[in-house]
């Protein structure tokens, strides 16, 4: 089938590239040339594992492309749109901009009987409005959000835990639904759960989603305020919470909190939606999550005040990890380099090290010192932090062979992540959220 992707950003370039090598002709459009020309020449613009191979098959088998043209989608029968959805500059809402934009680029484009298909995370309610001005041209709106996390995005679009698919009740949504499910034949031959509902319950479904997963973490984060105040060790308790089924051990590791792209966007674009519908007990609880979050980062500074005697100044401090989660180039909303920004502010003299993170940490964050080898951040520092959970530093670092790379003695675990007894046993101090 000939499909169009609009937006190739972590979203449109991974399910053009996935859609491609289920066999269907796919052309990529986003208005960012090096973006376009970074995908076009087979590269992937940004960290992702397995990405780049499927962007040289794709190419390979003339199934793929990309371009900033959009009239290159004529022909499509499907239109996905998977544009940004960013958090609006001095609100909580999500700013659509990009989305209407690409809609009203996309308009003279499309023909009777195409399916657009909204993959954006948007708030509830934007769909059924965009519906209206498609349908007068004879083109129906399914809105189908997607689930994929980053460094894990190619095998969560191959292999989705669920399809959710939004469609009005009409008979041109039910056509709409047949379409996208041919599209998507070889993935629901997997038994793939598949959800069939309407508009708003397919939007609500992925702002809903992330805002449980952020809520399970600030729980956690919340019980690890409680530990500290009271001698619990919240990793134990997280396993104990954990064992019950209908709990799960998942997200519910305290540290540092979410970061990224999605989480902490998509919570507060939820609390502004609850705002705007009147449901202000609603937003509270969303915005309260957000605070718990931001707060455990405050709370990892006052930490490492504390070890250092009352205060940074001056004081040397490594930290391991600039990424907002391992796996992963994303530095959005990273909690560790708003670690490493408020130690800076407080007069310490920081050196940041990621496996994968350095370039775009560089360019985000150029006030921060960022080096390359983990061997150059030990060098002279006289504390280490760990604030993203890369396996390079919670698995492959041994104490006793940090401990001849550096003059510190102390460790403090940001993600709860190291082997604790393995640190304290070969001689470092070790200290932690909630232990
Ligand atoms: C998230 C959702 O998981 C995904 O389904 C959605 O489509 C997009 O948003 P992602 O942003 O890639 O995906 O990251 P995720 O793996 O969920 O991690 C988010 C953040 O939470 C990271 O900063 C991570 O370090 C942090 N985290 C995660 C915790 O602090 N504790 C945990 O227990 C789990």
């Amino acid at each position: 089938m000939r499909l169009s992707v609009i937006g190739c950003g972590y979203l449109g370039a991974v399910h053009a590239a996935v859609m491609a090598s289920l066999g269907h002709e796919v052309i990529g459009v986003d208005i960012d040339s090096s973006q376009i020309e970074s995908l076009a020449g087979g590269r992937a613009p940004f960290y992702e594992p397995g990405l780049k191979v499927l962007l040289e098959e794709g190419h390979a088998s003339g199934l793929l492309s990309f371009t900033t043209d959009i009239a290159a989608v004529e022909g499509a029968r499907i239109h996905f749109v998977c544009v940004g959805t960013p958090q609006q500059d001095g609100t909580n809402a999500a700013d659509l901009r990009y989305l209407h934009r690409a809609i009203d680029d996309l308009i003279p484009h499309v023909n009777p009987g195409d399916v657009v298909v909204g993959r954006s995370t948007v708030p509830v309610g934007t769909a059924s409005s965009l519906a209206e001005r498609l349908s007068v041209l004879g083109v129906s709106l399914l809105w189908n959000p997607e689930f994929l996390r980053e460094g894990h995005a190619v095998d969560d679009t191959l292999a989705p835990d669920r399809i959710v698919i939004g469609a009005p009740a009409t008979t041109a949504g039910q056509a709409g639904i047949r379409t996208l499910r041919e599209a998507y034949e070889r993935l629901l031959a997997a038994d793939v759960p598949l959800v069939l509902t309407g508009l708003e319950t397919a939007e609500l479904a992925k702002v809903a989603a992330n805002a449980f997963l952020a809520t399970k973490i600030s729980f956690a984060n919340a019980m690890a305020e409680i530990a500290d105040a009271t001698g619990a060790d919240v990793v134990t308790l997280a396993d104990a919470m954990g064992h019950d089924i209908r709990i799960g051990r998942k997200n519910l590791n305290a540290g540092i909190g979410f970061g990224g792209g999605c989480l902490p966007k998509d919570l507060r674009a939820l609390a502004a939606r609850a705002s705007e519908l009147k449901a202000t007990v609603v937003e509270r609880f969303l915005l309260n999550v957000d605070e718990i979050n931001l707060r455990a980062r405050t709370r990892l500074v006052d930490i490492v005040v504390d070890e250092l005697g009352g205060s940074v100044q001056g004081r040397r401090i490594c930290i391991l990890g600039a990424a907002f989660k391992p796996q992963s180039d994303d530095v959005r909303d990273s909690p560790a380099l708003e670690v490493a920004h408020h130690l800076r502010r407080r007069g310490a003299v920081v050196v940041v090290t990621d496996p994968a993170a350095v370039e775009n940490a560089r360019r985000h964050h150029p006030e921060l010192r960022i080096v390359e080898e983990v061997d150059d951040a030990l060098d002279d520092a006289e504390v280490i932090l760990v604030l993203t959970d890369w396996p390079q530093f919670s698995q492959e670092l041994s104490p006793k062979s940090v401990m001849e790379r550096t003059p510190a003695r102390t460790i403090i675990d940001g993600r709860n992540c190291l082997t604790a007894h393995e640190w304290i046993d070969a001689g470092w101090r070790y200290a932690a959220v909630g232990r």
